[in-house]
């Protein structure tokens, strides 16, 4: 019988390495910012890259730029154990969402070799493109080609705001190759463990240490595009108005009242982006778009609010004599974890005394396109009053540091 392994995080040099990513951003502190492909994103890849090297780690990475760090096993005839998650971060976000599950995944590394631990399994971090839906609208683009749940043909038709093609801003971020190349093959892991702060209240309120998911909500955007009739501020009186922010602010408030009122607690739907033209303060708004993100855990339910919306939206154009186009931009199913992956991290918990509980995660993350890939679940830590996507976004030394720990031994009993 061997030794347990004496695994001890140094959640001080964690911390620390948290908060100097954290100063690599397009905003000022304590808020991050960092879009893919950015001068700031690059050179955050550039940081991070440096302390897998520093932990002995392999590196490569593919043509969309999802970044592979590797720590070989013994054993090449077993498949790998995969672990990892995002680095880039939304505008005026916070330092943890994703960061601690790349950087807790270094440091579950170091301190495995700390214990002298040789895994069998090699295990590989992942540090996936684009988790997060800002430059292109679509989140999870590097999980999600990984996967092979992306057509060339709609990676082709991506486009950020400028209009600028992933092709033009990989190439111009130094990373080429074929696309058609990042699918995994079948059976390419093993298992995958992503540690992520939990983006929800629950493990606070319950003053629990550790989650683990079972299940991950699907997500889908609606598009709404609204045409109105311009016009002078002054001079068109009201009556005869067909003004696009006003259907526009309708339509908003209906995507919320068919959430509230879809039969399902799971149910979310927000209208993240509003943008009008001419954005004149003494001219009539004629047009508005909308982006609308919608999620539940029950694609049933999530199909019927999107049903209310398209009719809520029928509804206003005709009684406010505007245009309304909606359009579903994107649609992925929940996830499902893997049982006895599952029931594996519980083990640990217990047998490390850490009280865990089973949950949903409402937030979606690379994990859900690596369901499709292979057994997959989630390590969740408590986030403050489960603030997220805001610079209050927190998670204290200790939280971390227990999340890395759990991290590592299910990492040294898969890979062992
Ligand atoms: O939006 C999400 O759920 C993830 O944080 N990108
Ligand atoms: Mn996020
Ligand atoms: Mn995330």
């Amino acid at each position: 019988m061997t030794a347990p392994l004496s695994i001890e995080i140094n959640e001080q040099a964690l911390q620390a390495e948290i908060d100097h990513l954290a100063s690599i951003s397009e905003c000022p502190g304590p808020a991050v910012t960092r879009i893919l492909f950015s001068e700031v994103d690059q050179q955050g890849r550039d940081y991070v890259k440096g302390l897998c090297a520093a932990a002995g780690l392999e590196l490569r990475h593919d043509p969309v730029g999802n970044i592979f760090g590797r720590w070989q096993g013994s054993d090449d005839s077993l498949k790998p154990i995969g672990s990892g998650s995002h680095i880039d971060a939304i505008p005026n976000a916070g330092r943890y969402d994703g960061v601690v599950g790349v950087l807790g995944f270094i440091e579950a590394v170091r301190a495995l070799q700390r214990a002298g631990f040789q895994p069998r399994r090699t295990m590989e971090l992942i540090i996936f493109t684009a988790e997060e839906p800002t430059r292109f609208g679509l989140g999870c683009l590097g999980s999600r080609m990984l996967a092979g749940s992306l057509s060339s043909a709609q990676v082709g038709a991506l486009r950020d705001k400028e209009g600028k093609s992933l092709d033009e801003l990989r190439l111009g971020a130094g990373i080429d190759g074929d696309l058609g190349t990042v699918r995994l093959l079948p059976g390419a892991y093993e298992a995958f463990v992503e540690l992520h702060i939990e983006q929800g209240p629950l493990l606070e309120m319950e003053d629990l240490p550790i989650g683990i998911v079972e299940k991950i909500a699907g997500p889908s955007t609606l598009h709404a595009v609204i045409t109105g009739t311009g016009g002078h501020a002054g001079a068109v009186l009201m009556p005869v108005r067909h003004d696009a922010l006003l259907a526009a602010a309708e339509l908003a408030l209906a995507v919320e009242k068919a959430a509230l009122e879809s039969g399902s607690p799971d149910t979310v739907a927000t209208t993240g982006v509003f943008t009008i033209e001419p954005g004149a303060v003494n001219s009539i708004p004629c047009s508005a778009t909308l982006e609308i993100d919608l999620r539940d855990t029950n694609l049933a339910a999530r199909g019927r609010t999107q049903e209310h919306i398209e009719m809520a939206a029928g509804q206003i154009a005709h009684k406010r004599g505007v245009q309304i186009k909606t359009s579903l931009f994107n649609a992925d199913p929940p996830a499902i974890a893997d049982a006895k992956l599952v029931e594996t991290v519980e083990q640990v918990c217990q047998d490390l005394a850490i009280p865990s509980k089973r949950m949903i995660s409402r937030a979606y993350h690379d994990s859900l396109f690596m369901a499709q890939v292979c057994p997959t679940t989630m390590i969740f830590i408590p986030c403050l009053r489960g603030y997220s996507h805001r610079p209050d976004e927190y998670s204290s030394p200790e939280q971390i540091k227990t999340g890395v720990k759990v991290l590592a031994s299910v990492l040294a009993k898969l890979a062992g």
